[in-house]
């Protein structure tokens, strides 16, 4: 089994429980969007510069071109927004649970494919470099090919795990946290 398929199958219920999550903001209304982004914004920027402090060989070899903070933080300007949460707490003392991280963060591109499109619809004038980051560059199949070409044995396998659901579940807090605005 690679190493992709072992967290996938390890993580299902954690993406299936931020999926859920994420589907109350309805990217169609501005403030949902800007709470949806308020809440990307306590997860992604921490677990980026935790990445940031590791050894380049810990990390793909194209990792700033993968950072999306600046995305973010510039999509969140633009709306007039300042940051609703405090930062997560990213701790990836490792390379399995920094292997763990990368997995979901840059897993969490192709959700967010799914939802540029429907904010493109929806709210076309709306700033989407964060959702619309790295399109057309293939940075999920170039990672995969990277991540499935780290050996780890079964301990560090673990490791991994755990570094991928704390970021799954960073994002969980994050989403609950802002919660959807009530209509
Ligand atoms: C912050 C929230 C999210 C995170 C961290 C996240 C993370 C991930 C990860 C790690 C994968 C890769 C699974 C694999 O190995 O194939 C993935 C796949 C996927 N996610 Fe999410 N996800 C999030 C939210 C969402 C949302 C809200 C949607 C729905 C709009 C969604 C839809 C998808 C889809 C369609 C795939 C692709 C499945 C495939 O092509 O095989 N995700 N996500």
């Amino acid at each position: 089994m690679t190493l992709r398929n072992t967290l996938r199958a390890a993580t299902r219920q954690d993406h299936d429980r931020v999926d859920r999550l994420g589907a109350a903001f309805d990217l169609a209304r501005p403030a949902d969007y800007g709470a949806f982004l308020q809440a990307h914004a306590a997860v992604l920027p921490a677990f980026e510069a935790s990445l940031d402090l590791a050894p380049p060989e810990d990390l793909p070899p194209d990792w700033p071109q993968r950072r999306r903070a600046q995305a973010l933080a510039a999509d969140l300007a633009a709306l007039g927004l300042g940051p609703a949460l405090a930062a997560s707490q990213a701790t990836l003392p490792t390379r399995p649970t920094r292997l763990g991280a990368l997995y979901v963060l840059e897993g969490s591109r192709l959700g967010g494919a799914v939802l540029r499109r429907a904010l493109s619809t929806a709210q076309p004038a709306a700033p989407d470099a964060y959702l619309a980051h790295g399109e057309g560059l293939l940075l999920w199949r170039s990672f995969l090919r990277w991540l499935d070409n780290q050996p780890l044995d079964a301990e560090e396998t673990q490791a991994a795990i755990l570094g991928a659901r704390q970021v799954f579940s960073a994002f969980e807090t994050a989403f609950e946290a802002v919660s959807a605005p009530v209509r």
